[in-house]
């Protein structure tokens, strides 16, 4: 099992789900299978192989996996029947797309599910799924609580974010807004009277702009606390765009267009506004986490992008 808190918790809740007996996803035998998962969780391998040797060389990860796709294709018909077409890893971690770095030929159809869904990075839209990051906090699930979510007509702030300087989207969004405007409310540090999820509560927009990586938690944070996302993250490849929509309910915002921010989201009529702000609170339960998990929750929504892609696949 692997672990279910923090911003790797999807990777953990689906490895967690796909262990029970129960789960109405799994199989009964193996030739009934659509797919087959390859269990593997980059933040245990992180944990149980990397720290004694305090390396972050990524060849003994890589070794992790090639190894069990070595074992399980001399045990198994599966892997070799469709060359791993119908296999798939599920991960959160910044490090899951280097897994398939060295020998891309083992891994050229294999569907990777991942938050790190950068398209510049080799995250291929048809083959690989885009996961949503969440950052729970240990063992709780389901929505948050919504005391400090106000209605749409009551939310004084156009845009907020609050978050460390980290990468080039952040350094440039920090360049021109930060602290420098009472309507877009850019901070690097919230002060410790000011309480984050409160200020997402009474936000019209919450920026979530990218961060070491493309996926950043804000992103849930904001549909959770009915804030509508605008997302300044160039090569991100949002979660479950198979079918949703996210222009109806989300900004995306070029990176070279930060400087006109403001510009923009005040040109969003208040009609536009509540449409999407409604959408926002419509699309909620997609991206929210239950054990066991419910009808178009973020389990559903994952396996329902790997069957996507599983059809893709011919015996
Ligand atoms: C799958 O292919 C590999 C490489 O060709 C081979 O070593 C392995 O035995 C095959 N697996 C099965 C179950 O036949
Ligand atoms: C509007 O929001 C403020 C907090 O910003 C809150 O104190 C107030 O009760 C809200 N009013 C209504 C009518 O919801
Ligand atoms: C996405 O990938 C490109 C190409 O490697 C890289 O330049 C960029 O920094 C990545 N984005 C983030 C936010 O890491």
């Amino acid at each position: 099992m692997a672990p279910m808190n923090d911003i790797y918790s999807t990777e953990g809740v689906f490895m967690n789900e796909l262990q029970t007996e129960t789960s109405p996803f799994l199989a009964k035998d193996p030739s009934e299978a659509l797919a087959f998962y390859i269990p593997i969780s980059v933040v245990f391998v992180i944990q149980y192989v990397y720290r004694p040797y305090r390396t972050y060389d990524r060849a003994m990860l890589q070794a992790v996996v090639e190894d069990y796709i070595g074992t399980v294709s001399n045990k198994y018909p599966y892997w070799n029947r469709t060359e791993g077409a119908d296999h798939f890893l599920v991960s959160c971690h910044d490090w899951a797309p280097d897994i398939s770095r060295v020998h891309p030929d083992i891994f050229k159809n294999f569907i990777r599910v991942l938050c790190n869904a950068n398209s510049s990075e080799g995250f291929q839209p048809i083959r690989d799924a885009s996961l949503p990051e969440i950052k729970l906090r240990k063992g709780v699930l389901g929505l948050p609580d919504s005391g400090f979510i106000q209605p749409p007509n009551n939310r004084s702030i156009l845009a907020f974010f609050a978050g460390g300087p980290h990468g080039f989207v952040r350094e440039e969004l920090f360049k021109h807004w930060k602290e420098k405007d009472n309507e877009i409310q850019v901070h690097e540090y919230l002060h410790k009277t000011l309480n984050y999820n409160e200020l997402m509560g009474r936000s019209k927009f919450c920026l979530c702009p990218s961060g070491f990586e493309v996926a950043s938690p804000r992103i849930v944070e904001a549909i959770y606390a009915g804030c509508v996302p605008v997302v300044i993250s160039p090569f991100y490849v949002l979660p479950f765009s198979d079918v949703l929509d996210w222009s109806k309910f989300s900004i995306r915002v070029p990176f070279k267009k930060i400087p006109e921010l403001k510009t923009i989201l005040e040109g969003i009529s208040e009609a536009e506004y509540l449409e999407m702000q409604r959408r926002v609170i419509q699309v909620q339960r997609h991206f929210v986490l239950n054990r066991p998990a419910k009808p178009y929750d973020l389990t559903y929504m994952m396996m329902h992008s790997i069957w996507l892609r599983r059809l893709n696949v011919r015996l």
